[in-house]
C-alpha cells in the first residue's frame, strides 16, 4: 500500500513533524497558562488540543457563553507560535445538561444508568444531547472560524471509549431505524437473524431490541448488527459535527483521536476512515505486557492501514506512567523518544501526548504528562525538550511513507464475531492471535501493512489472515485472488467459518477458504484448560484443534503426534495456480491449530521464505528497521534498538539526529533512536 503524499491535508501552519499535546489550561491560574507558552517554546511544541473537555468551561450555566479564557489562550498560543487542534468540547457534557436531561444518560445492558461525576456520560443516539452537542459545536466553530492558531479541528475526544453501546430506550429507536435501513422488511430481517431458532421471530421491527440483558444467550445475528450500528451511531455523531466545522469553515481539516491497538474492539475504524481528514490516533502501552514495544509497533501499523497509507497523526501517547491500569510503570531512559520514533517510523507525520502539563486534581493527577509535577528539572521534562529538538532534526520526514510486502487482515466483524458466546472455545482471544502472528513479523524485521480484508491486496506477497471468522463472499474472493495471483496465502484455524450475519458456510470448514486452501474440516477439537498436543516437529499446540480432510494435491506439512486427531493434519499446503493469463503461482497455507511461538516463528518462516521476503536491512534482534519513502525519491531508515547493546547496520547515509554521515555502516548505541537519509 502506497500512499501518494500530495494534496492530503494537514493541520494549518505547521511545519515540520507536529509535537505538542492535550492542553488544558481551564485547570491552572493565569501565571502558569503565561509559563506555558513559555516552555511549550523552550520544547519546539508546534500543536495542542484545546478545549476537549471544556463544556463546563464555556457554558456554566444554559446559555452562559464564557469566552474569555479561551480566547486568552488561542491569542497567547498563536503569540508564541504555537497552533492549536481545537476541540468542539462536546466530549463530557456539563453537570446541568444531565440535571435537566437525565434522558441523555447511557444504559448498560442490564439497566444500570452511567451517571454523571466522571466523563462521557452521554448517549450517543439521544436527540436531546446531540441538539447540545451541535449547538455547541456551531458556537465553537463560529468563534473561532477566524482565529489564526486554528490548524485542525478535533472533534469530541476518543468517541465511544467509555460507552461503545449504549442500550437505552434511544438506543432501542436508532438501533430499529438503522435495521430497517439496511434490512428494508422485517422478514429479511429474520431471515439474517435466523430467528426461526428459539421462537425469536419478529413481526415488526418494533419489537426489535437491543441486545439486553436476556435468561440465556440473545441473539448472535443481534448482537453483532447491535455491535455495528454502535460503531456507525458513533460515526453518524463524528459526522454530524464534522459537518457543521466544514460548513463553518470549509477550508479546516478535522479529524477526531481513533484508538487503533489490540485493546479497542467495538469501533469499525475502516468504515470511519473516509470521514476523517487525517487519521490520528491514540495509543498507551500495556504495562502487564513485556514485549510492548511490539504492540505499540502492530498498533502503528494498523492505524497506517487505515490511513491507507498516509501520514497520520500520533494524538495522544504518555510520557510515562498512566495512571489507568492496575500496575502503571514508569517509562525507563530512552523509552519514550524510543516509542514515539516508532510511530514516526511506521507513519505517524505527527507526536502528541496527553497532556501539556500534569494535572493537580483530579482523576488523572498520577498520569504522567510533558511538564510533570516536578517540574523542569526532571528526566520527563529533558525528555519533552529531547524529543522536541529530535522531531525538528529529521523534519524532511514529512510526507514519506512506508511500503510493505506483507499484509495482515484485520477485520472489526471478524473480532465481534470470533469472541460471540456459545462457541467451541471462550477462550478465544481474536487481538491476541492477530498480535501473536505480527510478533512473529516484526522478530524478521519485515515490515507490514495490517489491512481489511477487502483492501487492494496487489501489492503484497504474503497475506496472513488469523482467525478471520466472519467474512463477505467478496473479501473471500479478494483473499484467493491474492494467492492466484502468486501470493503465499496463511489462513489459520476458525476463519472462513460464517457469513457476515454469522450464518455457518455449510459443507465444511474453512468454508469461505475451502477451495482455497484445499482442506475440509469435519469437526472442530476445542482442548481443554492446560491441554496441549504436540505436531511431529515437536511444536506444542494448545487451545484448538481440528479434523481436517485434504483435497487432492494439498500436503501435510506438519501432522499431530498425539491427541485424539494423531495422524491428522496441523499444517497444510497447496500451490495455488496462476490465473488465467500467466503470473507465478501462489500457495494457500492452513493452520488448523495454535501453535506455540517458535512453532509460530517456524511457520512464518516458511512462508516468508517461500515467498522471498525478507527484512529491507538485516539487524540483531529487538533492533527494529523501518524505511521510510519520500515522492522526491528519497529514502530513509528509522532504527529503534530496543536492546542493551549498541549494533552497527550495514548502511551509508546522513544520519540526523546526531547530525553527522555515516559512511562507515551506522552506529546505534543500546536503547537509542537514529533516522538515516540513505546514500
Ligand atoms: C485517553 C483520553 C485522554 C486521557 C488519556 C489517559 O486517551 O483521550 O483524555 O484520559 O486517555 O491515558
Amino acid at each position: 500500500m502506497t500512499a501518494q503524499p500530495t494534496d492530503r491535508p494537514w493541520p494549518l501552519g505547521v511545519e515540520g513533524l507536529a509535537y505538542g499535546g492535550d492542553y488544558n489550561p481551564e485547570q491552572w491560574p493565569q501565571s502558569v497558562r503565561v509559563e506555558d507558552v513559555a516552555l511549550m517554546q523552550e520544547a519546539g511544541v508546534s500543536l495542542v488540543s484545546v478545549a476537549i473537555f471544556s463544556w463546563a468551561q464555556i457554558e456554566p450555566r444554559p446559555g452562559t457563553l464564557e469566552w474569555g479564557w479561551l480566547d486568552e489562550t488561542l491569542d497567547r498560543l498563536h503569540a508564541g507560535g504555537v497552533q492549536v487542534a481545537l476541540a468542539t468540547a462536546t466530549a463530557s457534557p456539563p453537570p446541568w445538561l444531565a440535571h435537566q436531561h437525565p434522558e441523555i444518560l447511557p444504559v448498560l445492558a442490564d439497566g444500570t444508568v452511567l451517571w454523571p461525576g466522571g466523563r462521557q456520560h452521554y448517549r450517543v443516539a439521544s436527540p436531546v444531547y446531540r441538539e447540545h452537542a451541535l449547538r455547541l459545536t456551531r458556537l465553537v466553530a463560529e468563534r473561532y472560524r477566524d482565529h489564526p492558531a486554528l490548524a485542525l479541528w478535533h472533534v469530541d475526544n476518543e468517541l465511544g471509549c467509555h460507552v461503545p453501546h449504549d442500550h437505552s430506550d434511544d438506543a432501542a429507536a436508532a438501533f430499529r431505524r438503522w435495521l430497517e435501513a439496511r434490512y428494508g422488511d422485517v422478514e429479511a430481517l429474520n431471515a439474517a437473524w435466523g430467528t426461526a431458532f428459539w421462537s425469536q421471530r419478529y413481526d415488526s421491527f418494533d419489537e426489535v431490541l437491543p441486545p439486553r440483558s436476556a435468561p440465556t444467550f440473545a441473539n448472535p445475528t443481534q448482537q453483532l448488527d447491535f455491535a455495528r450500528y454502535s460503531s456507525d451511531a458513533w460515526l453518524e455523531h463524528y459526522r454530524a459535527l464534522r459537518d457543521v466545522l466544514r460548513e463553518v469553515t470549509p477550508g479546516v481539516p478535522t479529524t477526531t483521536n481513533l484508538m487503533a491497538s489490540t485493546r479497542t474492539k467495538w469501533l469499525d475504524y475502516f468504515s470511519w476512515a473516509g470521514d476523517l481528514d487525517i487519521i490520528a490516533n491514540d495509543h498507551y502501552l500495556d504495562a502487564a505486557d513485556p514485549e510492548d514495544h511490539v504492540e505499540l509497533a502492530f498498533s502503528a501499523d494498523l492505524t497506517r492501514g487505515i490511513a491507507a497509507g498516509r501520514p497520520w497523526i500520533l494524538m495522544e501517547h504518555s510520557t510515562s506512567a498512566v495512571n489507568w491500569q492496575p500496575r502503571n510503570r514508569t517509562k525507563r531512559p530512552g523509552e519514550m523518544l524510543r516509542n514515539s520514533f516508532q510511530h514516526v517510523a511506521r507513519g505517524a507525520d505527527a507526536v502528541m501526548f496527553f497532556q501539556w502539563r500534569q494535572s493537580a486534581a483530579g482523576a488523572e493527577k498520577f498520569h504522567s504528562a510533558m511538564l510533570p509535577h516536578g517540574g523542569t528539572d526532571t528526566d520527563v521534562w529533558r525528555n519533552t525538550v529531547e524529543l522536541g529538538r529530535t522531531l525538528k532534526a529529521v523534519a524532511e520526514l514529512r510526507g514519506s511513507t512506508v511500503r510493505a510486502r506483507v499484509a495482515l487482515l484485520f477485520s472489526y466483524p471478524a473480532w465481534w464475531g470470533a469472541e460471540l458466546d456459545s462457541h467451541p472455545t471462550n477462550v478465544l482471544s481474536y487481538p491476541a492471535t492477530v498480535l501473536a502472528h505480527y510478533r512473529a513479523l516484526w522478530r524478521r524485521g519485515v515490515t507490514v501493512d495490517v489491512v481489511e480484508p477487502s483492501a487492494d491486496l496487489s501489492g503484497y506477497d504474503v497475506v496472513v489472515a488469523p482467525t478471520l471468522y466472519l467474512l463477505s463472499d467478496d473479501e473471500a474472493a479478494n483473499v484467493a485472488a491474492a494467492a492466484a495471483r502468486g501470493a503465499s496465502v496463511l489462513v489459520t484455524y476458525f476463519s472462513g467459518i460464517a457469513d457476515e450475519h454469522d450464518h455457518v458456510r455449510l459443507g465444511g470448514y474453512p468454508g469461505a477458504f475451502r477451495d482455497l486452501l484445499g482442506v475440509r474440516t469435519e469437526e472442530f477439537w476445542a482442548l481443554g484448560e492446560g491441554q496441549t498436543v504436540t505436531l511431529d516437529d515437536g511444536t506444542s499446540a494448545d487451545l484448538w484443534t481440528e479434523k481436517v480432510h485434504l483435497a487432492e494435491g494439498t500436503e501435510a506439512v506438519r501432522t499431530f503426534a498425539d491427541g485424539d486427531l494423531a495422524g491428522g493434519p496441523a499444517l497444510t499446503r497447496r500451490t495455488v495456480p496462476a490465473a488465467a493469463g500467466g503470473g507465478r503461482d501462489g500457495a494457500a497455507w492452513y493452520l488448523a491449530t495454535r501453535v506455540d511461538a517458535d512453532g509460530l516463528q517456524a511457520v512464518t518462516d516458511a512462508v516468508l521464505a517461500e515467498a522471498g521476503v525478507r527484512a529491507d536491512v538485516p539487524a540483531a534482534p529487538g533492533v527494529e528497521v523501518v524505511r521510510r519513502h519520500g515522492a522526491d525519491g528519497r529514502s530513509w531508515l528509522v532504527v529503534l534498538n530496543h536492546t542493551g547493546d549498541g549494533v552497527r547496520l550495514p548502511v551509508t547515509g546522513h544520519e540526523l539526529v546526531t547530525g553527522t554521515p555515516a559512511g562507515d555502516g551506522l552506529v546505534v548505541p543500546a536503547g537509542a533512536v537514529r533516522v538515516l537519509r540513505e546514500s
